[in-house]
Formats: structure tokens, C-alpha cells, sequence
């Protein structure tokens, strides 16, 4: 059985599986345009960037692929406004609004004709989203890499967001392989989004070290750590998180200049600079994000073969009808 279409708004995505927006600079043009061009939904993250940068990451994202590319911002980040508002200038496909909620980005992305799909942990705030014009929302579950809005598991939310709303549920958080889609397809998501899996990939921005620290990753290596931005994020176990776990990681200003990039900063650390680091392949004092299967990843892969097994697996399961329904499971 073929793996059906996504269908956003006017949006038709030839296969079910967005590629997670990953900040800060994991996925940008070479990530987000490999996995349009296989069929998926790429997107760019524009968490910690400035407009400049996003706007040309759009601009070679759309240069290699007719396919469909997004933009994730966190609502968190103080550049939020400009950071959509320029990615509609540039006819960016569709907007990915994480961390936070935000009312004013319904009225900006109505306006320019583009559908919005905010990330949501629970029913509350995927009603409000499709009250507000949400095409459609991610549903992320505990297991997700990076900033955590539940410790609930994606089993566990997904039927009773599919439920609580009528536009399409895309499932979140833990999902690595097709026979993952196909059991997330069967408990009603219309598509499922998958971060990890793409950060490991070879086109995936960051330094060959990160890939290489999440290849080694042992189940146990994943941690909770506390975020400026107030929320619970997933990360694995380095030096830099071990200092956190302590309670010792350095206060911002010490590494690098802070620049205010937050809404809403704890100014327990600096984590725009952590991230950074990881990015660029500093596994001392970089933070690594991560989703809670990690420890399954045991090779980097071009985007190409990433997909190819995807839908093999999915074809794989759904052709001996063993995907059930994870209702209750
Ligand atoms: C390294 C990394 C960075 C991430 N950065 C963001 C981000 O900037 N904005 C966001 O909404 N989600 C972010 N996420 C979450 C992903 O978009 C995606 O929803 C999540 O990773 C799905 O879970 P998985 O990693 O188990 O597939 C990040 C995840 C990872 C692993």
C-alpha cells in the first residue's frame, strides 16, 4: 500500500512526513530542499537567526526545489514578528509556529494567503488553534527533540487531539521509521513529523561531531534539561548538560554576549549560544537537542535513502496489515 498524500490548506505534500524545523541552524536550505524534493514537507528553522539569514535560506531552499519548504519560528524568540513576516515575503510555503502561542500570527499568514500550523500538546490549544484558522497542527509528545510542552507520550495525546479537532493532526515525538507512520496513520494522524531521524542525515547542517555524538548515543545518554525559555527540553548528555544537571552551567555573558533573543529569558544559561556550539561541532560546551529515540539512530544517511526506507517499512507494514490502531496502547 502507497503512502498517502499530506493535504494542508490548498497544499498537497506528495508523502505524509514533514522534516521538523531544527534551531539553530540544523535544518537550513540543504535539509529542508533534499526532503521537498523527495515528496516530504522541508522546513527551514528561524529560531535564533536573523532576517537576513532567513531570508536567503529561503531564497536557496526554493532555488534547488519546486517542492513544498516551511519555516518554523519559535514564538518564544523576540524576532518572531520579522522573522514571519519576512518569510511571507518571500512566498514561503507554510509557517511553523513551535514553543509559544501566538494569536497575532493567524491575522499575518491569512492575510498572505499562507497556512499556519502551530505545535500543540493538548486539546485546549489545538481547538483554540483551529478556532483561530490553523490549516492543521503538529501534535508533539514527550519523546520529541528539543523544547517539551507535555511529558505525556505522542500515543497517548494523538487520538484525543484527532478527536478534539477536524483539520488534519500531524503526529510528533519518537517517530524514526515507517513502521512508526504507519502506526500513527492508522490512530487517525494524516501525517506524522520526524526531527532526529533528518538531524543525522547527511544533508542536515550541523557539524559532523553533533552527527557522530547522536550515532553514539546510548538510550540512557538522553536527558531533561531546564530551558531559559521556561519549558523542559530533550538533549543528550555532554559536559555542557551534566554542568546544567548540576546546576553549574555558566550564566550568559560568560561565553558569549547576550543579544536578548528571548521574549521571556530565565538567565539560567545562554542557550542560543549552547545551541550554537552544538551546531558547530563543540560536544564540550554545545547543547545537544535530541528526541528520545536517538539511541536508535546507527548511521548517517543521505535524505534520499532516509525516505526510501520510510516507505519501504510503511509499504512493508501496512502490505501484512499488522498497523493497529494505538488507541488506549
Ligand atoms: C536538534 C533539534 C532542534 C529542534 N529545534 C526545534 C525548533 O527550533 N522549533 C521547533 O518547533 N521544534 C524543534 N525541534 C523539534 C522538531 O521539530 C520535531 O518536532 C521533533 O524533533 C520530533 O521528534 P523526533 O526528534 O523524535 O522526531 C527540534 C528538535 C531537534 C532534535
Amino acid at each position: 500500500m502507497n503512502m498517502p498524500s499530506l493535504e494542508i490548506g490548498a497544499l498537497s505534500c506528495a508523502l505524509p512526513v514533514i522534516q521538523g524545523g531544527m534551531a539553530v541552524r540544523i535544518s537550513m536550505a540543504p535539509l529542508a530542499a533534499a526532503v521537498a524534493k523527495e515528496g516530504g514537507v522541508g522546513v527551514i528553522a528561524g529560531s535564533g537567526l536573523h532576517v537576513p539569514e532567513l531570508v536567503s535560506e529561503i531564497r536557496k531552499a526554493k532555488s534547488l526545489t519546486d517542492g513544498i519548504i516551511g519555516v518554523n519560528i519559535m514564538v518564544a524568540c523576540r524576532e518572531f514578528k520579522q522573522l514571519v513576516q519576512a518569510a511571507l515575503q518571500e512566498r514561503i510555503d507554510l509557517v511553523i509556529a513551535g514553543a509559544g502561542f501566538s494569536r497575532d500570527v493567524f491575522k499575518w499568514c491569512a492575510e498572505a494567503k499562507v497556512p499556519i500550523v502551530p505545535v500543540v500538546s493538548g486539546e485546549r490549544v489545538a481547538r483554540l488553534a483551529e478556532k483561530f484558522g490553523a490549516a492543521a497542527v503538529v501534535v508533539e509528545g514527550t519523546e520529541a527533540g528539543g523544547h517539551l510542552g507535555t511529558d505525556e507520550s505522542l500515543k497517548s495525546i494523538l487520538p484525543r487531539i484527532v478527536e478534539a479537532v477536524k483539520i488534519p493532526v500531524i503526529a510528533a515525538g519518537g517517530v524514526l521509521n515507517g513502521f512508526d507512520i504507519a502506526e500513527m496513520l492508522s490512530a487517525g494522524a494524516s501525517g506524522v513529523q520526524m526531527g532526529t531521524r533528518f538531524a543525522a542525515s547527511v544533508e542536515s547542517s550541523a557539524a559532523d561531531e553533533f552527527k557522530q555524538t547522536y550515532v553514539n548515543a546510548k538510550p540512557e545518554d538522553v536527558v531533561l534539561i531546564e530551558s531559559p525559555v521556561g519549558m523542559p527540553g530533550r538533549a543528550l548528555l555532554t559536559p555542557f548538560t551534566r554542568k546544567l544537571l548540576a546546576g553549574k552551567a555558566p550564566p550568559p555573558n560568560t561565553l558569549s554576549r547576550c543579544v536578548a533573543c528571548l521574549n521571556h529569558c530565565k538567565k539560567n544559561y545562554c542557550i542560543i549560544d549552547a545551541l550554537v556550539r552544538a551546531q558547530e561541532g563543540d560536544m564540550e560546551d554545545g547543547l545537544v537537542f535530541c528526541g528520545a529515540r536517538v539511541g536508535e539512530i546507527s548511521e548517517i544517511l543521505p535524505v534520499s535513502e532516509i525516505i526510501k526506507n520510510l516507505v519501504r517499512e510503511y509499504e512493508e507494514k501496512m502490505n501484512l496489515g499488522v498497523a493497529q490502531p494505538c488507541v488506549g496502547s
